[in-house]
C-alpha cells in the first residue's frame, strides 16, 4: 500500500553551501545562500511535517519551530549525517550546494604567505551524496536540484537518470534575477514522465509548490 500523506514521512531537507577546509582559517565555498532549502523547511513546518534539516553555510536565520536540525559544514560531514538519517520512511530534498571536490591535504596550521612564492592546492572528488544514497534506497523518495548555466533541461534530465531521482528541480543560475542569493526563483520540475516550468515566484511560494508536487509523487 502506498502511503500518500506527507505527514507519514520524515522530510529531510538539506540546504546551504558546503565549505571544504584548506587550513584552520580558510575554506573553498560556493555562493549558495540556503534560502531555497529554508523556504522548503518553512513550507514543511506549515504542513506540520516531521522534518530533519541538515545544513551547511547559510546566510539567513532559521525559522522557529519543532524540527531536528544538524549543522554539517563540509560535504563529508553532510554525507555521514545523511547516511544515518536516511531511514526507509524518508523523503530527501537535496537543496544543498555540495562541493564536488575537497582539498586533499588539509593543513593543520595556517598557511603563511612568506613560505610560498606560489601555492597549488590538490583537490580530490567528494562523494556524490545523492548517487550514493540512491544505491541504498528502499522506500525512500529522492528529490534533487540542478543548478545549470547552460543546456538546462538536457543537463537536469541527465542528473535525474544518473542519480535515480524521483524528481529534479532545475534552475538557470546564469540569470541573476533568480537563483543564488535571490528571494525569487523560476524552475523546471522534471520527472521521468515529463516536465513543467513554474512562474518566477518567491522562494517561499516555491517551497510550498515543491512540497505539493512531491505529494503528487506519493
Ligand atoms: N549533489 C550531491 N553530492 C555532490 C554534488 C551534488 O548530492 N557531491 C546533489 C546536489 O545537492 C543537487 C544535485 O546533486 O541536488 C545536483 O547538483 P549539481 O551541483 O547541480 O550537479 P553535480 O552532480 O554536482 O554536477 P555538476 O556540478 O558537474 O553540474
Amino acid at each position: 500500500m502506498k502511503n500518500k500523506n506527507l505527514k507519514n514521512y520524515k522530510i529531510i531537507i538539506t540546504a546551504g553551501g558546503t565549505q571544504e577546509p584548506i587550513d584552520p582559517v580558510r575554506y573553498i565555498g560556493n555562493r549558495s545562500s540556503g534560502k531555497m532549502g529554508i523556504a522548503i523547511l518553512k513550507a514543511a513546518l506549515k504542513k506540520n511535517c516531521r522534518v530533519s534539516f541538515i545544513y551547511a553555510n547559510i546566510t539567513e536565520q532559521l525559522p522557529r519551530g519543532t524540527y531536528k536540525k544538524m549543522y554539517t559544514p563540509s560535504a563529508q560531514d553532510m554525507y555521514e549525517t545523511l547516511k544515518k538519517e536516511f531511514t526507509p520512511d524518508s523523503i530527501l530534498i537535496m537543496a544543498a550546494a555540495v562541493a564536488d571536490f575537497r582539498v586533499k591535504k588539509i593543513q593543520k596550521n595556517k598557511i603563511k604567505k612568506e613560505n610560498h612564492s606560489s601555492l597549488n592546492l590538490e583537490l580530490i572528488p567528494n562523494k556524490d551524496i545523492l548517487k550514493s544514497l540512491s544505491r541504498i534506497k528502499t522506500n525512500q523518495k529522492l528529490i534533487g536540484f540542478a543548478a545549470e548555466s547552460q543546456s538546462l533541461l538536457e543537463n537536469a534530465q541527465k542528473k535525474l537518470k544518473a542519480k535515480k531521482l524521483d524528481m529534479i528541480i532545475a534552475n538557470d543560475i546564469s540569470n541573476p534575477d533568480i537563483g543564488f542569493g535571490s528571494d525569487f526563483n523560476q524552475v523546471y520540475f522534471i520527472t521521468k514522465s515529463g516536465y513543467f516550468q513554474s512562474e518566477r515566484i518567491s522562494k517561499n511560494k516555491l517551497g510550498e509548490m515543491i512540497l505539493n508536487s512531491i505529494q503528487k509523487l506519493l
